[in-house]
């Protein structure tokens, strides 16, 4: 995917997750060599929900951590732009049986849902792909959170260390197109994931977005030697 701004890139960033969506479980699983499943319970822990919660997962793809939510919440709500996400998730929530969740094609930056709704919004791997839009999507995320409600978003992050920044670097830039290349039939995906990366926020940066839409104690934990950031705050009652 060739640089682009705004509506351009928005689009140009759903064509390129609708076509990945039948491979996308697989190249994330193996990508993160498996550990992503640590990195989303983790990420549903922060919440510190309680039995009959109600949590939303923006930008959910194929599910997963609204399926790890919905372990621990009442009802979970997950929405993604995507078609085709949307209805591989359908899809593993019926083969699932899991109980208490549901899915709908929606925008990050135009939230269905009421305000004050939510007791935790959780988002994965997604902050990147609205980059140009990110204050809109976090302030929706805030106004959706009843107050006192958590937010736990997962991202990629720059290792602070400089050898795992570098051995990290040639493994995002160099293998995974490589390999990705024979798992989707295309590098230009992985690419795109590098450069996305290399263009990101840092921890810090991210959390001074997430005050300024208003949410209070605000932090990241690194992960994964610092390849990822699990961020947090709570909207204020
Ligand atoms: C890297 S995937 C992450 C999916 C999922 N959260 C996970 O952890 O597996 C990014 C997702 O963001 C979705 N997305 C990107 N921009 C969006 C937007 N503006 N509104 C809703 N979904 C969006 C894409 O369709 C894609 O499913």
């Amino acid at each position: 995917m060739a640089a682009k701004t705004g509506g351009s890139f928005t689009s140009a960033v759903q064509e390129m997750f609708g076509s990945l969506a039948h491979r996308y479980d697989s190249f994330n699983h193996w990508a993160s060599l498996g550990l992503d499943y640590g990195w989303r319970r983790a990420a549903v822990r922060s919440l510190q929900l309680s039995d009959d919660a109600m949590v939303l997962d923006v930008a959910t793809g194929t599910g997963d951590l609204a399926f790890t939510a919905a372990r621990q919440a009442s009802r979970t709500a997950g929405f993604d732009f995507s078609p085709q996400m949307i209805e591989i998730a359908v899809h593993k929530a019926q083969k699932g049986k899991v109980a208490g969740v549901s899915f709908q094609v929606a925008r990050a930056e135009q939230m269905p849902y009421g305000d004050d709704f939510f007791h935790g919004a959780t988002s994965a791997f997604a902050m990147r792909n609205v980059k140009p839009m990110l204050g809109e999507v976090l302030a929706e995320m805030h106004r959706v959170l009843r107050p006192d409600g958590r937010v736990a978003i997962l991202e990629f992050s720059r290792p602070p260390v400089a050898p795992v920044r570098w051995a990290h670097g040639l493994y995002v830039r160099s293998i995974m197109p490589r390999i990705g290349r024979r798992l989707v039939g295309s590098a230009e995906p992985f690419e795109y994931l590098h450069r996305s990366i290399e263009e990101w926020l840092s921890p810090e940066e991210f959390a001074e977005r997430l005050r300024a839409v208003g949410f209070a104690e605000v932090g990241y934990r690194r992960l994964a030697l610092g390849t990822v950031a699990l961020h947090f705050g709570r909207k204020e009652g």
